[in-house]
């Protein structure tokens, strides 16, 4: 028997080699080629508690800080399991090739957001891509031998279910529109859901929800869709948002706003111990409130100039060029203007920690899944996550039994059209108003009328679940009556951990969305 993969992304690519290694044949089916998946456009790092820098650091902390950044909306038992795992992954990506900073001591690792020590192995500001590099080199040699047979320029386009347990699922090919069933329990790594905020992202246009909008009417379970993370220094250009990373804060960068004409390094001030690297909610939230202020001017600046040169060359190059490619601005000697911008989805389809979702032989892993984050994201968690993500999928999807037996022919009739890009924006819009970075309980209201009114008119298959998924995410926000990461309200400005120290589980049942809390598991001793 196969095992189906939808996405050659990290997440993806990490559960093919985890069956090829264990002899296991798969079909790795990816809308694009893993050259173009968003894994690549990653830049900052990898974490991994590997303590090079002579600071002792340990995984506990390293599990400490994930789940403070989250702020404690993550499975305990999934975080320690990952953190755990973290060094080793780092090395062995080490030996598969990655050109990691090294120093005499091994690995060197940078300061990124929300962490208290140097946790983050990286490769300049392309850590992605070369992650994705070594990654698909390992899994071509498993190509060769036929164990990973690769799906290129597939989507998939409907799942077979049946009293709650998989079957297989269709994919189209997008050149010839042709459809193929596979029967075989499946890995879902689809990436996030940019699509649902149509170029204000930082992410890729190829992942445009679309896939997670036909999962969720089809009954698979969604959660943690309300904390939609913004990364605090982004810029925008034509169609997207520039990511200008984190790695510039690790090596030095300072924000500041003009208070009465001066520069005011406001984080520095509020947040003595962390400064300007406190997890991405917090900062992102700061950058809102001063720039609100009567005595600020309404911009953000990144100040990179006291940046020494060596780090330029050695560590930033890369980053230096992309400010002067796309806003034509040198860092080395101006600050550069930044603006919160929307980065990553914590939530997604809900994962156990096994990454099993309530479908029997279905997993996901990366971002599409609910794992890990909680409420917030802490940067250089996400390669780590997709990688030891696609690797527990993999690992559960062996080890199950579970997949209906299945003489299901190809159906044609599945294929659900595109949404339209007029439509899209207009759901995008939507989307974007009703959850900025704080939140209003009449904005979320106004949406919810909003998205109603757009599934009244008549529209495809595709577009009425990509509305349906939007729906979700907004009615998500309302539920939750407190602020936790990246969620904040203006009405409710407290953590309420006594109602909603919870995961908020969404499915649609009898056409209609219902929503739940769930409990978050206890920690194993
Ligand atoms: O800022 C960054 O380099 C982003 C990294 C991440 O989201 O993990």
């Amino acid at each position: 028997m196969r095992f189906n993969i939808i996405g050659a992304g990290l997440a993806g690519l990490s559960a093919a080699l985890t069956l090829a290694q264990a002899g296991e044949k798969c079909n790795l089916i990816s809308y694009a080629p893993s050259e173009r998946a968003q894994s690549v456009m990653a830049e900052g790092g990898i974490n991994a508690a590997l303590d090079t820098m002579g600071e002792y650091d340990t995984v506990e902390e390293h599990y400490e800080d994930t789940m403070k950044g989250g702020v404690y909306l993550a499975d305990p038992n999934a975080v320690w399991e990952l953190c755990s795992h973290a060094p080793e992954i780092v090395r062995e990506l080490d030996r598969l090739g990655v050109p990691f900073s090294h120093n005499e001591k091994g690995i060197v690792e940078r300061s990124f957001g929300g962490q208290k020590k140097k946790r983050t192995a990286y490769v300049k500001s392309s850590t992605g891509k070369m992650l994705m590099t070594a990654m698909i080199d390992a899994v071509r040699k498993y190509e060769v031998q036929g164990l990973v047979t690769r799906y290129p320029r597939h989507q998939l386009i409907d799942i077979s279910i049946k009293d709650n347990m998989l079957s297989g699922v269709t994919i189209q090919d997008r050149f010839t529109s042709e459809p193929t069933f596979l029967h075989g329990k499946t890995i879902l790594a689809l990436g996030g859901m940019a699509g649902l905020f149509d170029g204000m992202t930082t992410g890729s246009a190829h992942n445009t929800s679309d896939a997670q909008a036909m999962l969720f009417e089809k009954g698979v379970e969604f959660a943690n869709l309300e904390f939609v993370q913004y990364h605090p220094t982004t810029i925008g250009i034509s169609g997207k948002r520039l990511l200008i990373s984190e790695a510039a804060r690790g090596e030095g960068g300072r924000l500041f706003v003009r208070r009465n004409g001066e520069p005011w390094y406001f984080m520095e001030e509020k947040y003595p111990e962390l400064k300007n690297l406190m997890p991405r909610d917090v900062v992102s939230a700061e950058m809102v409130n001063v720039t609100a202020r009567g005595d600020c001017e309404g911009q953000v600046y990144l100040d990179m100039t006291g940046i020494e040169k060596k780090v330029w060359q050695t560590r930033l190059s890369d980053l230096r060029d992309q400010c002067m490619h796309y806003v034509d601005i040198d860092p080395v000697r101006y600050p550069v203007p930044v603006a919160p911008g929307i980065h990553y989805f914590m939530g997604g389809v809900y994962v156990d920690e096994h990454h099993r979702t309530n479908i029997g032989g279905l997993y996901a892993a990366g971002e599409c899944a609910c794992q890990y984050h909680g409420a917030n994201r802490l940067g250089g968690n996400s390669l780590l996550g997709a990688i030891y993500g696609g690797k527990v999928a993999a690992e559960s999807a062996m080890n199950s039994t579970e997949l209906r037996e299945s003489n299901e022919s190809v159906k044609n009739d599945v294929y659900s059209g595109d949404v339209p890009p007029i439509l899209a924006k207009k759901i995008s819009t939507i989307l974007y108003r009703s959850l900025p970075i704080i939140r209003s309980e009449q904005d979320m209201l106004t949406a919810k009328t909003e998205l109603g009114s757009l599934l009244a008119n008549p529209h495809s298959i595709a577009e009425h679940r990509r509305i349906i998924l939007a729906l979700a995410m907004v009615e998500s926000a309302l539920n939750r009556k407190e602020s936790r990461g990246a969620h904040k309200r203006e009405d409710f400005p407290e953590r309420d951990d006594e109602h909603f120290r919870k995961l908020s589980i969404v499915q649609m049942q009898d056409g209609a969305i219902r929503h739940t809390l769930r409990e978050i598991p206890e920690r194993r001793s």
